[in-house]
């Protein structure tokens, strides 16, 4: 009999819908960051931080569509919450919009390590795990990218990043569910 693909159906299809709504807000973010900048240097590297999106969102639509999950029913929401998000920030300046990097990756990066841990100790060694450990990687290197361009020193640093994050924990909760 061939080894099933994953020892806990219900866990993967959550993570799977989770980290694809996470992936696809992200790029909505980065999107909306792209089109309302008005700093020209920003636009390369938010440029390559939105190109690295696409692939991880990439991989967790090929997934679903593989019928491995199936996206949340929030998508719309996510997709105009996300792209008002990275306008907004984006219309405030570069550290503002650094600082939505910087504290949305931050919420990406704990999740992810979490699944990590949780895949480790189930004994996964699937693609899955492999692909996860890779964006995590990648979305670490997101949080130097925006402190490098000096999201600490963006206004109201505190206040912002504390309600980016708990929209992003949020949007967790409840693309897991719904
Ligand atoms: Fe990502
Ligand atoms: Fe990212």
């Amino acid at each position: 009999m061939p080894k099933p693909y994953f020892n806990d159906n219900n866990k993967i299809k959550e993570i799977l819908m989770v980290n694809h709504a996470g992936e696809f807000g992200a790029q909505r973010i980065y999107q909306g960051q792209l089109a309302f900048t008005k700093n020209h240097n920003d636009i390369s590297t938010i440029q390559h931080m939105l190109e690295q999106e696409l692939e991880h969102l990439n991989y967790f639509e090929n997934e679903i569509k593989n019928g491995q999950s199936k996206p949340t029913f929030l998508l719309p929401l996510w997709s105009v919450l996300g792209y008002v998000l990275g306008a907004l920030s984006a219309i405030a300046g570069t550290k503002t919009s650094m600082l939505v990097t910087e504290s949305v990756e931050e919420v990406i990066v704990n999740h992810y390590q979490e699944q990590i841990e949780y895949l480790e100790n189930s004994g996964n060694q699937s693609q899955l795990l492999i692909k996860i450990k890779q964006f995590k990687q990648e979305e670490a290197e997101h949080i130097e990218i925006a402190i490098k361009n000096d999201s600490k020193n963006a206004e109201l640093y505190s206040a912002l990043s504390k309600m980016v994050k708990t929209m992003c924990n949020m949007a967790i909760y409840l693309s897991k569910r719904l």
